[in-house]
């Protein structure tokens, strides 16, 4: 589709971008073809929270980057996948010690288990992805900020490039360790979860007791160390992040004095049984989903 012109997922920006601009795009699924010659690879493969295991599945990572030592080793691999916090340094310590997948998909273990200490794979960078479902041209376009998981001349210039693509100027641009990369992309979806919580329970309380949820959440919003942007009840957080995300406090919440991230699932769900309560019979057309 997208050698098409054609753009695979719903997107304003991206189909426009493809119908209109000039473009020096070539979509391929033959891997030697992307990897032969690239100067960096991008990784943004699935890493579904596997609740069998307890863990994220990052098989689909580390299978790419198999293949991209077995075909360009002199690439940079950043990954922008979502990953648990730490994992980047596990993947540099252990990688090249992982027994191969038996149906070829690479590694299946946890990290942290299995794991010697083999020759160091140093081609591999963490930047976090921040942007939102249906708008992912557009967030691209104009980044909130850009994090790079090292403090490096490579890491800058791969910054760069996320500039240069950018339409947005003055972009802040963080370099950090890996690790804290991939903690500021958790907390922060850790923080739009609980956000969404707090309004849902805001509104369960109204609906509650007769109250205009509205005319609170307005007299609420108006303080401006809360804000009035993302201030909407909705049947729970959403987006290809989210379910993963609040589990994953679980790690983060060992390393943070046990702060509870508990309360996002007994709030969400409470929210959005009310809401099904109360609209469902209606009949609606549409549903507004709070996601990103
Ligand atoms: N979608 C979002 O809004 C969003 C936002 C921020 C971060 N992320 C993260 O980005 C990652 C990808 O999310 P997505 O929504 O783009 O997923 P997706 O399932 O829509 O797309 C993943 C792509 O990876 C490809 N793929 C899967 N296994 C592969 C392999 N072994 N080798 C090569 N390619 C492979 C698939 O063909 C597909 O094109 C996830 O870790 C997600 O948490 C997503």
């Amino acid at each position: 589709m997208l050698n098409a012109r054609q753009s695979p997922i719903e997107d304003k920006e991206l189909q426009d971008y493809l119908t209109h601009k000039p473009l020096n795009l070539r979509a391929t699924l033959d891997k030697a073809d992307a990897y032969t010659g690239a100067d960096y690879v991008i990784i943004a493969t699935p890493t579904d929270y596997d609740v069998e295991t307890n863990y994220f599945n990052t098989r689909s990572i580390e299978s790419v980057v198999q293949d991209v030592l077995a075909i360009n080793p002199s690439a940079v691999m950043v990954i922008k996948s979502t990953v648990p916090v730490g994992y980047t340094a596990k993947l540099l310590a252990g990688f090249s010690v992982l027994p191969p997948h038996p149906e070829g998909e690479g590694n299946s273990l946890p990290l942290g288990e299995g794991r010697g200490e083999g020759n160091p794979t140093p081609n591999i960078l963490f930047s976090p992805e921040f942007l939102r479902e249906g708008r992912a041209l557009y967030d691209n376009l104009h980044p909130s900020r850009i994090v790079v998981g090292e403090v490096s001349a490579r890491a800058q210039q791969f910054a760069a490039l996320l500039q240069q693509g950018a339409v947005k100027q003055n972009i802040p641009v963080l370099l950090t360790d890996s690790t804290e990369a991939e903690a500021i992309k958790l907390f922060a979806n850790t923080y739009l979860a609980m956000r969404v919580a707090f309004f849902n329970e805001l509104d369960t309380y109204a609906a509650s007791h007769g109250l205009d949820t509205r005319q609170i959440i307005n007299g609420v919003s108006l303080d401006p160390r809360i804000g009035s942007h993302y201030n909407n009840p909705s049947f729970g957080f959403g987006g290809y992040c989210r379910p993963k995300t609040p589990n994953n406090c679980w790690p983060i919440t060992t390393m943070c004095h046990k702060t509870s991230c508990a309360p996002l699932w007994t709030a969400t769900p409470r929210a959005k049984t009310l809401l099904q309560t109360a609209f469902l019979p209606a009949s609606p057309k549409w549903w507004v989903f709070t996601d990103w």
